[in-house]
């Protein structure tokens, strides 16, 4: 059963400066909602209730908003606004929340490292708050990853097909379909040219790892913009043993850039309507 959720939210998000100079990309919203409490919600849907979020400097409204703000409750106690807060109070009921720093930003796979004290030897899920998935009142992305988890017990990663003139903002993977939708992972590269790219396959922000990850991590050079990249520790793992790639049900949203930021405003706003 896997009981953690990591959550690496120490990105700079640079792409929505000025807005995310003081603030984390993490707590941009979508309608009223955070990104990362769309995370946390999807976790919680996939049957976890420990939350484990990489943070670094300027992060701190993370803690924040899952927290209780007495001053605010009291406020709006007993008055037609007092609903606002109910969905977040039912998740700090219902999860906890431990927080790590990742000192330096060394990429994605450094991130989810820094995370090995909170998550401990068990496998885990990870969320990338900046992907929102959607998948209606279907299983949650995270939900269907846990079932082949179940099945399989090995790392998986979400993949979608993209535009092929995409593959530079992405992690590729070829594999063999074992399954509808599942693949045996043969051959992942981070971030390839369309050229040099095997398949449209990209990764995408939610992962199941095995707990060995960590100290194949601990092995693996900085690879592309001189980062430790977690594709990278993956085909390591893949060629040890096993990894799938996992076309995933539902919609994502690229919210780590303005168009997709964008877009999912519009399709929440519309779905609100
Ligand atoms: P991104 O590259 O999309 O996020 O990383 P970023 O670096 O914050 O954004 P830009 O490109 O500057 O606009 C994907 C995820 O990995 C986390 C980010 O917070 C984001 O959720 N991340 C990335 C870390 O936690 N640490 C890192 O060193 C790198």
């Amino acid at each position: 059963m896997i009981k953690k959720c990591l959550f690496p939210a120490a990105g700079y998000g640079t792409r929505f400066l000025p807005a995310t100079k003081a603030m984390p990309k993490e707590m941009l919203p979508i309608l009223t909602k955070p990104l990362i409490q769309y995370g946390v919600e999807e976790a919680m849907e996939a049957g976890m209730h420990d939350m484990a979020i990489i943070t670094g400097r300027g992060k701190r409204a993370i803690e924040d908003h899952f927290d209780i703000s007495y001053e605010l409750e009291h406020q709006i106690k007993g008055t037609d606004k007092e609903h606002y807060l109910t969905e977040i109070r039912e998740l700090i009921d219902n999860c906890t929340f431990s927080y790590t720093r990742q000192i330096e930003m060394k990429g994605l796979g450094h991130a989810i490292l820094s995370g090995e004290t909170l998550i401990g030897n068990e496998p885990f899920a990870v969320i990338l708050a900046d992907d929102l998935c959607d998948n209606g009142d279907d299983e949650s992305v995270l939900a269907q990853m846990v079932k082949i988890y179940n099945k399989y017990q090995c790392s998986i990663v979400a993949i979608e097909e993209i535009d092929p003139s995409e593959t530079k903002k992405y992690g590729i993977i070829d594999g063999k379909e074992i399954e509808d939708g599942i693949f045996m992972v043969k051959n992942m590269i981070e971030k390839p040219d369309p050229k040099d790219a095997p398949t449209n396959l990209a990764i995408i922000g939610r992962y199941i790892l095995t707990p060995d990850i960590f100290n194949i991590i601990k092995d693996t050079k900085p690879g592309k913009n001189g980062e430790i990249q977690i594709t990278d520790a993956l085909m390591t793992q893949a060629q040890k043993g096993m990894v799938l790639a996992y076309k995933f049900k539902g919609k994502r949203f690229d919210c780590g850039s303005v168009d997709g930021f964008v877009e999912a405003t519009n399709y929440f706003y519309s779905l609100s309507k």
